[in-house]
């Protein structure tokens, strides 16, 4: 009977879980798939608490114990999470995930050992699946710590460049199925064990390999392998919930590296080999005058528009500009303005981010378009900002020879005049300068992108304020 009732609870989670996925793919549905994802969580921890034993707390109470712990554990980390949740910046979200990862690859090793000590007769193929679960999951550890230092500075973002570092890679990979097979044959805690250093010490390579300005698209293959950790927990747990979420996540996971490396024109390979991002970010140099506009001019520039066309960038987010951004928005749609919005796929610092903070400001959903709906019409727009952006608008994306090279950008320099928002000349995130700052229709509007849009909004004429 609870035996049924877990499995019943346990397919219903699995398909609340894939419900979420499907909702967050739409913003229009991405609080309901949120929700249907919590609810699935929730149902998956209250049947795996029964699974843990409920009938026998009657018995002789060695059970209750199993379940005191769990429900300690669960409350003590829903209390760090939902604090940590509620502090982090969006900015800082990558950072927060990589942390999460390690905790998900920690979890693979701890449970591929209990599962070793557990059943150390266990057939072939269970024994497979603890090496293999035990490797993915310590590699999934220290490749996460390592992102989480490079992202937050603790560790240097200069890629490691170890002499023959491929061949240190295939070196371990070799190692590492040398003694999976070797252990399967005659199980030894010391072969897990040396399997387990060799996966740490990979993980530690492959994303130290790896330069800090592409750590999102890893953060994203380390989502990846922490699904495929966690469902490789599921089968040594014989536990269908977590092998379903972690195959979940392992799938998605490795789907958004591919949609973010063609984004950056990256090679998804060598993204899974690790070490790409390690050629200096330099370009032809950039020469040439600038003209400037100033808050009053851009104003004046756009109560006249009768199109424009937003492309936020990762200063937006940095400046939190995202509310009186909504807020002119408004102003010019009350001037009789047509206003869009353009998104690159990797504008920000993780998917979907200028999508979460124009939201967050009540941006309707359907003017904000995605780069293919709307480069086509950079051409017939009077007026683009360029709130924050830089890289994804770099025209030196479309010439061979820099580091930026093929990746596809937003064409905002077919519009008939470009307003350039951001503190200096400065390069983006790639380092690569940015030939647009000198073009003959684009002027910049330097400051702080918040100040800078409030000015304009105060400055706008009366009617368009309206
Ligand atoms: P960036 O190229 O990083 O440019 C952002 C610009 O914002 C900077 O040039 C900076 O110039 C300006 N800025 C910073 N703080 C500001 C503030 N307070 N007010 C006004 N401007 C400010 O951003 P992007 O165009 O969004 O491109 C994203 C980059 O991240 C791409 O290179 C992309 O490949 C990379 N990336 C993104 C992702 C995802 S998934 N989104 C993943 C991996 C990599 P100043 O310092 O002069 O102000």
């Amino acid at each position: 009977m609870l035996h049924n009732f877990v499995t019943a609870t346990y397919v219903v989670s699995g398909v609340l879980f894939i419900l979420a996925l499907q909702g967050l793919s739409k913003h229009e549905t991405a609080k309901r798939g949120n929700a249907f994802g919590v609810l699935g969580m929730i149902l998956a921890l209250v049947a795996t608490n029964f699974a843990m034993g409920w009938t026998d707390i009657s018995g002789d109470g060695a059970d209750l114990v199993a379940v005191l712990l769990l429900v300690v554990a669960v409350g003590l980390g829903g209390v760090i999470g939902v604090r940590k949740a509620l502090k982090v910046e969006m900015t800082g979200m990558p950072e927060l995930i990589a942390l999460l990862h390690s905790f998900v690859g920690a979890a693979a090793v701890l449970v591929g050992f209990n599962s070793y000590l557990d059943a150390p007769h266990a057939n072939s193929f269970h024994l497979t699946e603890v090496a293999l679960g035990i490797f993915i999951g310590a590699v999934t550890f220290t490749g996460s710590i390592v992102a989480w230092g490079k992202l937050n500075g603790k560790i240097a973002s200069k890629p490691l460049a170890l002499p023959g570092r491929n061949w240190l890679n295939l070196a371990a990979l070799v190692a590492i199925i040398v003694l999976t097979v070797v252990f399967v044959q005659a199980p030894s805690v010391l072969w897990l064990v040396l399997i387990t250093v060799i996966s740490l010490l990979l993980g530690i390579h492959l994303v130290a390999s790896i330069g800090g300005a592409d750590m999102p698209v890893v953060i994203s293959m380390l989502n990846s392998y922490s699904g495929w950790a966690a469902a490789f927990s599921g089968f040594m747990l014989n536990m269908n919930v977590l092998i379903i979420t972690g195959a979940l996540v392992g799938a998605s996971g490795a789907i958004l590296s591919y949609i973010m490396c063609k984004a950056m024109n990256r090679s998804f390979i060598s993204v899974i080999l690790g070490g790409f991002g390690d050629q200096a970010a330099v370009g032809p140099a950039v020469e040439g005058e600038h003209t400037e506009m100033s808050a009053q001019e851009v104003a004046e520039a756009l109560a006249e528009a009768k199109s424009v066309i937003i492309a936020p960038g990762y200063g937006m987010a940095v400046a939190q500009a995202q509310y009186p951004v909504a807020e002119l928005t408004k102003a010019m749609e009350a001037n009789g303005t047509q206003v869009r919005f353009a998104i690159h796929p990797v504008a920000g610092r993780l998917p979907g981010h200028m999508n979460v903070l124009l939201a967050e400001a009540h941006v309707p959903y359907d003017i904000v378009l995605e780069m293919d709906e709307i480069n086509d019409d950079f051409a017939d727009t009077d007026v683009v900002l360029v709130i924050g952006a830089n890289d994804t608008v770099n025209p030196a994306a479309t010439e061979p020879g820099s580091p930026i090279s093929g990746m596809p950008v937003l064409t905002v320099w077919d519009a008939r005049k470009v307003v350039v928002f951001k503190r200096s000349m400065s390069a983006g995130y790639a380092g690569v300068q940015n030939p647009l700052f000198f073009r003959e229709n684009t002027s910049m509007c330097f400051g702080d992108a918040k100040a800078t849009v409030q000015a304009i909004l105060a400055a706008m004429p009366q009617k368009a304020i309206g």
